[in-house]
């Protein structure tokens, strides 16, 4: 089968990508700079599938690095780009950093796509892009916002890059997937989301809490427009967002995209608020989480959720977990990380 070069392969959501391409058949070859992941991770994989994925280590900012890549590793058929930074907060302190990765990295394959007879590329973007949206659940035509962090803007920029370098006439095709909120971990609690210090988003500080390296979760914010007061968003789980990447790239290279750049919505149609998360939690895994109500966020979206008709009809793809079971997986992944020593 076509060989898939995965970038950011042994991060959240790459890794996980890769256990599905793998059992679905795909060869990959992995690219990280391992700036937020590590070289275990490729372990963590191997044990699920018995197949070590091919791995480079190196920076996709690097036109050169991806050149020799392509060079040792010819047949590469499709690329799924997770290689990015990604810390709302980080990107207000460092936006250059999030301007030269995010979209350097994505203009180097764009260039190296066509020299090499690459058919298609996954773009990771993300729900951000719908600002605070007038209305939910959100469609793939609901009006982009302007960003409110370079974070933020990097994902609109990179899917206005694709769009002009696709209608000016480049000879491949594009899926972009609008991601919700991927939380959870492979149920095998082989791979799972591992935070650089002290985690800024809710679940990985969820499970810390949970297991005591973390005194309190503070719950941002009690007196928004919902019916419990607390933020809304559309949780997804990690291993069916993998999913959707196979699907995404079988269909470009089976020629079978309706256009030449698509765009889907991935979520579970369902809006969560804080609090709902947080019980959810306690009632699936037995394990209290001692959290406190504070002051709002700066930045957050009051409330947000996806319609995910388009890609539940048009990529044939649907949410199966249930938030029980990911809460179970997201705390399993803790404790393992607790077995192993590393948290
Ligand atoms: C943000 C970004 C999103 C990005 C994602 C991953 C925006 C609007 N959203 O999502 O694009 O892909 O991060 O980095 O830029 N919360 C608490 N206590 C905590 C942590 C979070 O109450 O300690 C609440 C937040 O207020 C929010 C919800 O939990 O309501 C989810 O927060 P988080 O996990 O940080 O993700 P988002 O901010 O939704």
């Amino acid at each position: 089968m076509d060989r898939i070069l995965v970038t950011g392969g042994t991060g959240y959501i790459g890794s996980h990508t890769v256990v599905e391409l793998q059992q679905a058949g795909y060869p990959v070859v992995i690219i990280d700079n391992l700036s937020n992941s590590n070289r275990d991770v490729l372990d963590g994989i191997e044990r699920i599938t018995g197949i070590r994925p091919d791995f480079v280590e190196g920076d996709c900012t690097d036109i050169e690095t991806l050149r020799k890549l392509f060079a040792d590793y010819p047949g590469i058929k499709g690329i799924i780009n997770f290689a990015a930074s990604k810390a709302v907060g980080e990107s207000m302190q460092k936006p250059i950093l999030y301007y030269r990765n995010n979209l350097n990295t994505l203009m180097n394959l764009l260039d190296l796509m066509a020299p090499n007879d690459v058919k298609g590329i996954v773009f990771s973007s993300s729900c951000t892009v719908y600002g605070e949206p007038d209305e939910n659940p959100v469609t793939e035509q609901s009006p982009i916002k302007k960003a409110t962090s370079p974070y933020g803007n990097t994902k609109q920029i990179s899917e206005e890059i694709i769009t002009d370098v696709i209608n000016a006439g480049a000879p491949f095709k594009s899926v972009i997937l609008r991601y919700f909120n991927p939380v959870g971990a492979h149920p095998s609690a082989e791979i799972g989301e591992l935070p650089n210090g002290v985690p800024q988003n809710l679940i990985p500080y969820l499970t810390q809490t949970a297991i005591g390296i973390r005194k309190e979760l503070s719950v941002f914010g009690d007196d928004y427009d919902t019916p419990d007061g607390s933020c809304i968003r559309d949780y997804i789980n990690v291993v069916d967002l993998a999913k959707a990447h196979v699907l995404a790239v079988k269909r470009m290279l089976e020629d079978k995209s309706e256009a030449k750049i698509e765009i889907f919505n991935l979520g579970t149609g369902n809006g969560v608020s804080v609090l709902e998360l947080i019980d959810t939690f306690e009632e699936a895994t037995g394990v209290k989480v001692p959290h406190k109500i504070v002051g709002r966020r700066a930045g957050d979206i009051e409330k947000v959720w996806a319609n995910p008709t388009y890609a539940n009809e048009v990529l044939g793809w649907k949410a199966t977990s249930t938030l029980e079971d990911t809460m179970c997986s997201a705390w399993a992944w803790q404790c393992r990380l607790r077995e192993r020593g590393i948290m």
